[in-house]
């Protein structure tokens, strides 16, 4: 029989994403109207193990369901990779009361909660993340609106390449994974999108081939999505512009995919994640990590979650080769 719990945690950690007040807000919400106390922790790991933490109430997630950013900061903290730190951390876990901690963070933050459940603190995972690289679940808690961001970034650079008959290419966030080149691709329809995951697809050549057929088609300009994970972007526009003569730019969208007001869709999911975060804790629920899966909130264990395999929707990447050719 698991002993109730009274007071919960809560961190962000790893890059931040858009949607993860709404998150927090979700979690504190339903823990307070389930008669739990809940800490806020600044500054993911690093604040806990700095015992950088206080009591939330529902006036400190007011006002914050539109913005992008964590009121909590975020941070990433190399040291709690090491042992005796994180016994440290799980110290004062205790110091503070919190019997149950939600982790809203990509895999490397859900590790650190896995080895502070083997410590013996209740820990929920919520993926926070706008690579929607963890996979075990189908959603990723920023994804939509970093993908909307750079959508909206792409129509503008279409607007001054199609004016100028230039080649556009255009480095998207993703860190290792190629869903938001993905899905940018589709949504801007772009005519090449590179992945990590599809590597024959981006040699030079190819590319270059596909930007000269346009041309004969009496496309005029054309739009290359690299994902960061293929990076390079600098030195192929450099090259298209060489071999075809066609004014080629190169734009790193960088940083702004992570900011910005969440989607609906974003709140939508971060809403339900923090409420299925906070049952589960109250259940007894530890080593768990929420996850989007069939249309359904569900939980896995972390290790099982973390061990799964990861793809990108490879249909929706062939979709945009025929729907893209010109
Ligand atoms: P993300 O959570 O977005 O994948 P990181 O991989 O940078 O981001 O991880 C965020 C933080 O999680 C790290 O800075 C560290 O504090 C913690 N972390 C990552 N890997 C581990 C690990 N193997 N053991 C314990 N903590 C970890
Ligand atoms: O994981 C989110 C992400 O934005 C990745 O897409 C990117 O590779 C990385 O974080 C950038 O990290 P930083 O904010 O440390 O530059």
């Amino acid at each position: 029989m698991s002993k109730e719990i009274k007071t919960i945690g809560v961190l962000t950690s790893g890059g931040d994403a858009p949607g993860m007040n709404a998150t927090i807000r979700a979690v504190v919400r339903a823990a307070l109207n389930k008669g739990l106390r809940v800490m806020g922790i600044r500054r993911g790991y690093e604040g806990l193990i700095n015992g950088d933490i206080f009591e939330m109430g529902p006036k400190n997630v007011s006002d914050i369901i539109h913005r992008g950013g964590t009121i909590l900061y975020s941070a990433r903290c190399p040291e709690f990779k090491k042992l005796e730190v994180q016994k440290r951390g799980a110290e004062m876990c205790k110091v503070f009361g919190i019997e149950g901690l939600v982790v809203i963070g990509g895999d490397g933050s859900f590790q650190g909660a896995q080895k502070l459940a083997n410590l013996g603190i209740n820990t929920i995972g919520i993926p926070g993340t706008i690579d929607l690289d963890i996979a075990c679940t189908d959603y990723t808690i920023g994804f939509d609106t970093a993908v909307n961001v750079a959508v909206d970034a792409l129509n503008k650079l279409r607007d001054t390449s199609s004016s100028h008959e230039r080649c556009s290419v255009v480095e998207v966030m993703g860190r290792d994974s190629g869903h938001i080149a993905v899905w940018c691709g589709l949504a801007s329809g772009a005519d090449v999108v590179l992945i990590p995951e599809k590597k024959d697809d981006y040699s030079k050549e190819k590319v270059i081939r596909r930007i000269i057929d346009n041309r004969h088609q009496g496309k005029s300009h054309n739009i290359v999505i690299v994902a960061e994970g293929v990076g390079g972007s600098q030195d192929l526009a450099k090259e298209i512009e060489n071999v075809t003569g066609i004014e080629t730019r190169a734009t790193i969208l960088g940083h702004i995919q992570r900011g910005g007001t969440p989607t609906a869709l974003e709140i939508k999911h971060a809403s339900a994640m923090g409420v299925k975060a906070v049952e589960l804790l109250i259940d007894g629920k530890s080593n768990r990590v929420v996850a989007y899966k069939n249309n359904e909130y569900v939980d896995f264990d972390i290790n099982e979650g973390l061990a799964m395999d990861k793809s990108v929707d490879m249909s929706l990447y062939e979709i945009n080769k025929v729907v893209s050719r010109y």
